[in-house]
């Protein structure tokens, strides 16, 4: 038997190892050791293709403040080599593309999301805040508030501006979890093979299928609607491109609201002095859900491709190289933000938080996550007159979208 010596963690893992996202406070502590060292940081790993980990706060605005000098396109995600070389036919999303694509596909659905638009879904965000309450009155003082309250509620949300029925939410979670959810071994109940993913694919090419012919035959005000009917340069979208787009309202929607909801109300118990101020001023709400975000993350990161010569923090990067954006990392950055460790509701600069990104690929449904974070905290935190954990919390073991997988906790309510 050959003996394999494991040596302590490198800190330069962090970015590429996913288990080191299982502890959270050792991800953030390494994160300040390696800003202390650099803003960016040269990563050569097994199984990756060698890249610069950009953690600096002013250099991930810089590099999003120039798309065409770093591009979206090809790999706009982090992924290991094999995974590259497996790859299928690929769904081509708003994050996959750069200009002269991306604005024209952005264009189409970026007046729905602004916040005079939005406001529509108020009363939904209402009654789904108190169904919350509801569910947690019912549960009795004990659950997993990540999997009871914060998996659902973000879906709910998405099945809404969608226009798509209550009796979708399974096959949503189906689409949202095992397609496209983080590489978290605990939460792929079992690998599926590659017969499954293309069975789940195709009932859902026919599902997305069915839904633009029907809005195209019954105009709606929803999403969905204006996704069937999308037309680029004058034609009708292609159909991989209208997968695509149904594909990241709903991913990009649902696990990372709920990591927010989840880590949010997790620094909130970790917390309980900020818990108080909250209760005692609702009006520190808006800048409380700033620093959840700030706190959260829950993209851990996106890439980017140097398409010239260029310097970023003094370094001097090749054409072709690969960039990742750490904004978890850059909203740890002790230049911006004083004692970055400190969870902190009052904090005067927490909206400079880059959770949301920055630049033409800014968050389409950063209001609504920032509506649905204030609406369920604004129902939830008045109500708590005790909580507490019930049992050892975890998070998903996950390079790019990731957060609680599990919060148990105790309560009383009022
Ligand atoms: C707390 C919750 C959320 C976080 C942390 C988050 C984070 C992000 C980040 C970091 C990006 C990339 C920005 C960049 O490259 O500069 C992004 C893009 C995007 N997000 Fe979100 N997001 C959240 C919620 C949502 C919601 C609720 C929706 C819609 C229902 C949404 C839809 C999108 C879309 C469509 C894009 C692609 C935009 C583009 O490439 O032009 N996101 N999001």
């Amino acid at each position: 038997m050959t003996m394999i010596e494991v040596g302590p963690p490198e800190p330069e893992d962090i970015f590429t190892d996913n288990h080191r996202w299982g502890d959270l406070d050792d991800w953030n502590a390494t994160a300040l050791r390696l800003h202390e060292r650099d803003g960016i940081h040269h990563i050569e790993r097994s199984g990756f293709e060698p890249f610069w980990a950009v953690i600096d706060h002013e250099a991930v605005l810089d590099i999003e403040r120039q798309p065409e000098l770093f591009t979206n396109e090809p790999e706009p995600v982090l992924t290991t080599l094999a995974s590259r070389a497996a790859r299928g036919v690929d769904i081509k999303t708003l994050i996959h593309m750069d200009a002269p694509q991306h604005p024209k596909y952005r264009n189409l659905t970026a007046d729905w999301f602004r916040p005079a638009s939005i406001k529509r879904m108020d009363e939904r965000l209402t009654e789904l805040s108190e169904e919350a309450v509801s569910k947690l009155e019912t549960f009795g003082g004990v659950c997993d508030f990540a999997t009871d309250i914060a998996l659902p509620y973000p879906l709910q949300v998405i099945l809404k501006i969608l226009g798509l029925p209550e009796d979708d939410f399974p096959r949503m979670m189906t689409l949202t979890q095992q397609l496209f959810g983080g590489e978290d071994p605990d939460l792929q109940r079992e690998p599926p093979s590659i017969e499954v993913i293309q069975q789940i694919l195709m009932d859902f090419y026919a599902y997305f299928t069915e839904l633009t012919a029907d809005r195209r035959a019954n105009p709606t005000d929803d999403l969905a609607t204006l996704i069937a009917n999308g037309q680029i340069d004058g034609e009708t979208m292609p159909d991989l491109e209208t997968m695509g787009y149904y594909v990241i309202i709903a991913t990009a929607g649902h696990d990372t609201t709920s990591s927010a909801m989840a880590g949010g109300l997790h620094a909130l118990i970790d917390h309980p002095d900020q818990l108080a101020k909250l209760q005692a001023d609702p009006g520190l709400m808006n800048n409380a859900v700033e620093e959840m975000l700030r706190w959260t993350a829950p993209v851990r990161h996106f890439m980017r491709t140097a398409r010239a010569d260029t310097e970023i923090c003094g370094q001097e990067i090749r054409e072709g190289d690969s960039l990742y954006l750490s904004y978890k990392a850059a909203n740890l950055d002790p230049k911006v933000f004083d004692d970055p460790l400190t969870f902190d509701i009052e904090r005067q600069n927490a909206s400079s938080q880059v959770s949301f990104g920055y630049g033409v690929h800014f968050c389409l449904g950063a209001q609504l996550a920032r509506m649905e974070l204030r609406s369920l905290f604004g129902h939830v935190v008045p109500r708590l007159g005790s909580i507490e954990l019930a049992d050892a919390p975890a998070t998903m073991k996950t390079t790019f979208v990731g957060g609680h997988k599990r919060l148990p906790i105790r309560y009383k309510l009022t």
